[in-house]
């Protein structure tokens, strides 16, 4: 299948429609919004976690693979939203979490009553010594990665929270296990699929961190992450002609993600990486802030379109995701040019080389909850660091500022759909604060705005789905020195399309051959193009012309 002309919208099920008052979004939900996202366009719809889990980490601690948790509905639910979906054209795409379980999973708990057979499911170390864990890894969520099991008199490795236990993807059954949950959601008609953090499954080795830090170079794109995927893409999806998949590649390289989403390398079709979102981190640390450093931006889209592209791989084109801050507050001004500023960053996005994933409410220009106090926090992330941040020393204001702009709880608040009681996404009590500005900004307020947000991503999208060159185009970047426009071309044939973005308030001046194009798309209704042009705050333009 070919999936160059698709776009996939991330739904986070907790929070996008609730239809029974409980505050938990819900399947049924979703059914009641497809007609919306069928207008806005998208080919698939990728959900995070719905099954049994202990929600600790929100569905990504496992408790069980192929049970839906009542909270969000039934399999016939889903059968239900399958079949209408698929009435729409949409595809949908399920998230598999297979780096971990929850310790509540059947397998831990059988590890730990002492099963042998599922003891070799996770990673068991012996301790330094007494109280020593085997090494000083750091779990992603703070403290040390490991956890001590008096009954084993062994510690299990937890990269993420310590209720995440990784699991032995050395061990064969393990790999089967997993390669059976694709195949008991492929029988169920599901066809798409994201994986979760599957570039750590194969660790290296295990030795100290020298830096003394959380360990990544020791599991990250490990020595048989290429064999363990083309076994699993053999074993499942790789067997249907019209799959979807993408890796949640962490802390990757160029050099791992052409072959993880090659053409020819029967792993994945497309990869998520993030280094173009860590350029607002200072001295590549989360939670040190900085100003994005735009010139590093534009350096690291760069080189991954023209990485992937000359090796036939495919990205994944992302601003947003539920782990990330509103891109509109992050990169864009979410107040003065929120709709010019959530329009461009689209722009810049979708007429790359990729597939475009846009996430819930991104097409609204929702911005950051902008929480005020901890007590708000659901993410277990965030309430970690809270505590340690407080602990090194920093002020309660400094850290809640911290987490305003960082915090994963900025993009996981309700979908704003009305200025209704809870933004029209619950009749109940929400299970996280609602996001500040909903009264302002919601579906149906952007929606009867003369240019929405909304419909520039429908046309986004339709040209996604129309336009060889926006599917195929070669990408060549353009202006690459300019300090505040990020600006490409895309060439296919003799078409060619050439996209102009100011990332800034400050008009940027900039000089092109104007010859021949005419403006396809812009978020000013007066563009004019000619060689001497000044793109005014977060002007976006997408030129076309035909050469001779
Ligand atoms: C991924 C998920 C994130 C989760 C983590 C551990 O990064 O996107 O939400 O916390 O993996 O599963």
């Amino acid at each position: 299948m070919s999936f160059k002309d698709k776009v996939v919208y991330q739904i986070y099920p907790k929070s996008f429609q609730d239809s029974d008052g409980d505050g938990w979004g819900d399947i049924r939900g979703v059914i009641q919004r497809l007609d919306y996202l069928h207008e806005l366009g998208i080919n698939y719809i990728w959900f995070n976690p719905m099954t049994v889990s202990p929600q600790r980490d929100n569905g990504y601690d496992v408790q069980d693979y192929r049970t839906f948790d009542p909270r969000y509905g039934t399999m016939e639910d889903f059968e239900e939203l399958s079949r209408e979906a698929a009435k729409r054209g949409i595809g949908l795409m399920f998230d598999m979490v297979f780096n971990h379980t929850s310790t509540e999973h059947e397998w831990f708990q059988k590890a730990l009553a002492g099963d042998e057979k599922y003891k070799k499911y996770y990673i068991l170390r012996k301790g330094k010594g007494p109280g020593v864990p085997p090494n000083n890894w750091q779990s992603k969520f703070g403290g040390s990665a490991w956890e001590y099991v008096e009954a084993w008199d062994a510690w299990y490795l937890h990269l993420y929270d310590v209720t995440q236990a990784d699991l032995d993807w050395t061990n064969p059954e393990v790999r089967r296990e997993c390669a059976d949950i694709v195949n008991y959601w492929r029988s169920h008609g599901v066809h798409g699929f994201r994986f979760d953090v599957i570039n750590l499954i194969s660790k290296r080795s295990f030795e100290d961190d020298p830096n003394n830090y959380d360990g990544r170079q020791f599991y990250t794109d490990g020595p048989m992450e290429h064999v363990y995927l083309k076994e699993l893409n053999q074993a499942s999806f790789g067997q249907d002609e019209d799959h979807l998949t993408v890796g949640e590649m962490s802390s990757t390289t160029l050099e791992n993600c052409v072959q993880y989403a090659g053409e020819d390398s029967n792993e994945l079709d497309m990869v998520f990486s993030f280094h173009h979102l860590k350029v607002d981190y200072k001295n590549q640390m989360k939670w040190e802030l900085q100003d994005a450093d735009f010139m590093a931006m534009k350096k690291l889209f760069t080189k991954w379109q023209i990485g992937m592209q000359e090796a036939h791989a495919w990205n994944a084109l992302f601003w947003n995701c539920h782990d990330q801050p509103r891109s509109v507050s992050r990169f864009g001004n979410d107040d003065r040019y929120r709709r010019e500023s959530a329009k461009m960053l689209a722009t810049a996005l979708h007429m790359m080389r990729g597939i475009p994933y846009v996430y819930m409410g991104e097409e609204i220009g929702m911005p950051n909850a902008y929480f005020t106090d901890i007590s708000q926090y659901r993410d277990v992330e965030s309430t970690n660091i809270y505590k340690i941040l407080l602990d090194e020393g920093k002020s309660k204001e400094e850290v809640l500022h911290i987490l305003q702009e960082r915090s994963r709880d900025n993009a996981r608040t309700p979908m704003q759909w009305t200025s209704g009681k809870n933004a029209g996404f619950t009749q109940g009590t929400p299970w996280i604060t609602m996001a500040s500005r909903y009264e302002e900004v919601n579906v149906e307020k952007e929606r009867a705005a003369k240019d929405s947000i909304f419909a520039h991503y429908q046309k986004l999208i339709e040209m996604r789905k129309t336009m060889p060159l926006v599917q195929d185009g070669l990408y060549v970047p353009v202006l690459e020195e300019h300090e505040s426009v990020f600006a490409y071309k895309r060439v296919l044939g003799d078409e060619e399309l050439l996209v102009l973005n100011n990332f800034y308030e400050t008009p940027a001046d900039v000089t092109i051959d104007a010859k021949g194009y005419t403006v396809l798309l812009s978020n000013y209704a007066d563009t004019a193009v000619q060689d001497a042009m000044t793109l005014r705050p977060y002007e976006s333009v997408v030129l076309y012309r035909r050469n001779a």
